[in-house]
């Protein structure tokens, strides 16, 4: 990855939807198909979804629902060749500022596969704690941790 490389996030469009599927398929056992995404951003006036452009390509996203005082995220993807540089956690960054600037929202809550170990150590950089476990949550039956972050105010500044 170059060091000056151009990085954005900004809200996912139907045409980013191809790519973000692709990326998808290389990080998921059951991945979202194209259709999924495109009624996301289609018709479901509480989602919200960003994309994380590199050089103009995309190179990550990340998608939540609000509903109610609360946000869920659904999903959060680096694509493989981009991770390491801090962009997981700028797109949850981005997350937690479109919960609060939309809907005043400053609690997010996710599940995480317990194995995960990546995901876990992001959320936890991020001030999410497991609160609970849901057994069998995955198709191959493992086992997923309910994660909250419980006040995202900390969090809302800086790398926009
Ligand atoms: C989890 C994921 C989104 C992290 O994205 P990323 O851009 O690589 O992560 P970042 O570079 O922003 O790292 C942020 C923090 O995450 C943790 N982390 C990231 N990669 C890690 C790894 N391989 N091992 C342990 N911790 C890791 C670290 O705490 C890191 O902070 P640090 O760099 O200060 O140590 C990425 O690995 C991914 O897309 N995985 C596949 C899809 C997935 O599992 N999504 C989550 C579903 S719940």
């Amino acid at each position: 990855m170059a060091q000056n490389a151009s990085v954005f996030v900004r809200a996912m469009t139907p045409d980013d939807v191809p790519a973000v599927a692709d990326i998808e398929r290389q990080c998921f056992d059951s991945p979202w198909s194209a259709d999924a995404f495109y009624a996301e951003l289609g018709g479901n006036r509480c989602a919200r979804y960003l994309v994380l452009t590199c050089d103009g390509r995309v190179a990550a996203y990340g998608g939540m629902w609000l509903i109610l005082d609360q946000a869920h995220v659904n999903n959060i993807a680096v694509a493989p060749g981009y991770r390491g540089c801090g962009y997981g956690r700028r797109l949850m960054k981005a997350l937690m500022r479109v919960a609060y600037r939309d809907a005043g929202i400053t609690e997010i809550t996710l599940e995480v596969r317990t194995t995960n170990t990546p995901a876990l150590r992001l959320y936890e950089s991020l001030g999410f704690a497991a609160e609970g476990r849901r057994k069998n949550y995955y198709e191959d039956g493992a086992d997923a941790y309910i994660m909250w972050c419980r006040d995202t105010l900390g969090h809302l500044i800086d790398d926009a």
